[in-house]
């Protein structure tokens, strides 16, 4: 069989999932500092949120492309509740934020088109690009007490190829909102280099408590073609319902919008019943957040609770999201020491899964059940003291999950 050059992956298993799987199957215990997935971090799910699925409307199968009414016009609601006006026409369904990505770059970019994409970042960027002949060019984000992105390196990515932006508010994994400085001066290069600004806000209800106030790209940014994506999985902590959308705005929205329309319409991959029950699981997503705001709360504070007596290792700061970024001596590469860690009983990402450099970086998920995640920092706290010369104890207690 003759393969496409775009799937000519290397699809081994790395050594360190490899190590993982190998741990997992002798049956020893891992704190897992990596959850992303809130259906398995024992958050409390209300058991009648299914019955929303069983509405007899959806028997009657009546294909709307941009996704039905009630649907569009519950994803307006949740920017209302923000103070934004959004109109149903400009919203368009998707099964997930993936999908809304991929009608995107189906409708803004010709196969080497380039995109740009702050560094470090989501690191499923690659994959999606990629499947739709897109080519990702890096632009920096930097750290100086907080993240912020720097439009000189983004002035410096453009080529002619370019023809859009992406930015992720709140970051994945840096936790950086944007600013309205930095939504000004992203705004002038949109409309100096003619590009669209795609913004992802599947984070956006996970504030910190002293983070600034941050609104939803939807508002607008004069004269710049603004696509919002947006969906379930993170803001009602339900992957599983395939529940996404965007949000179209800016000059040539409804050009834009007929012809997402047309890449919907060959599709048609959002459920009818899925869509009925839209409105029921997005107005009951307070309940949801609610919990994960108070879990990456309390772990955020167990975290800084522990790494105070490790003044080698700090924190960076975050105002959203669900991770935080650990700077570590960077004395050997991030991919041992995490192989290391998981010996010691802790699965950790090494920062340069999220475009960090290869030493001196992890990145812990916030989002895991209290216990686990304390025993899990407190391993990681022994092993790195105790590779900084202290006499900690590395080892994750046997049953202490
Ligand atoms: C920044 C960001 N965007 C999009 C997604 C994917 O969302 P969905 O499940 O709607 O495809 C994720 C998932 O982790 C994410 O971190």
């Amino acid at each position: 069989m003759r393969f496409s050059q775009r799937t000519n992956w290397n699809t081994e298993e790395s050594e360190l999932a490899r190590a993982h799987r190998m741990r997992v199957q002798a049956g020893l215990p891992i704190a897992d500092l990596t959850a992303s997935n809130p259906t398995r971090c024992g958050f409390a799910y209300d058991e009648g949120l299914l019955g929303a699925l069983a509405n007899t409307i959806a028997l009657d199968y009546d294909p709307q492309p941009r996704g039905s009414l009630r649907g569009r016009e519950a994803v307006c609601r949740y920017y209302a509740d923000q103070g934004v006006l959004v109109e149903p026409e400009r919203v368009v369904l998707t099964t997930s934020t993936s999908e809304a990505y991929s009608f995107l770059f189906r409708l803004l970019f010709d196969p080497g088109g380039e995109l740009l994409v702050p560094q470090p970042g989501y690191p499923l960027f690659d994959f999606l690009a990629a499947l739709e002949d897109v080519r990702l060019k890096n632009a920096p984000l930097v750290y100086d007490h907080g993240w912020q992105i720097d439009p000189e390196g983004f002035r410096r990515a453009i080529t002619p190829q370019t023809r859009a932006i992406v930015l992720v508010h709140p970051n994945n994994p840096t936790g950086h909102f944007t600013k309205p400085w930095e939504a000004e001066a992203l705004g002038a290069l949109c409309r100096e280099f003619d590009l669209s600004l795609i913004v992802d806000e599947v984070f956006l209800d996970y504030r910190f408590l002293g983070a600034e106030t941050a609104t939803s790209f939807t508002a607008g940014l004069e004269g710049v073609p603004v696509f919002v994506v947006s969906g379930l999985s993170k803001i009602a902590g339900l992957p599983q319902m395939k529940a996404a959308w965007l949000v179209a705005t800016g000059p040539e929205a409804e050009k834009a919008l007929d012809r997402l329309e047309v890449i919907a319409d060959t599709f048609l991959s959002v459920n009818a019943p899925v869509q009925c029950a839209l409105p029921a699981w997005l107005e009951g997503r307070k309940e949801i957040q609610g919990q994960i705001q108070e879990r990456v709360a309390a772990n955020l504070e167990e975290l800084d609770r522990q790494l105070g007596a490790l003044p080698i290792v700090s924190r960076l700061e975050v105002e959203g999201g669900w991770y935080a970024l650990l700077r570590i001596p960077a004395l050997e590469t991030d991919e041992r020491t995490v192989k290391e860690l998981l010996e010691s009983g802790v699965w950790v990402h090494p920062g340069y899964f999220f475009g960090m450099a290869d030493s001196g970086w992890l990145v812990v998920s916030l989002l895991g059940p209290g216990r686990e995640f304390s025993c899990g920092v407190a391993a990681l706290v022994a092993y790195l003291g105790t590779h900084q010369g202290g006499n900690g104890s590395a080892k994750l207690p046997q049953g202490s999950l």
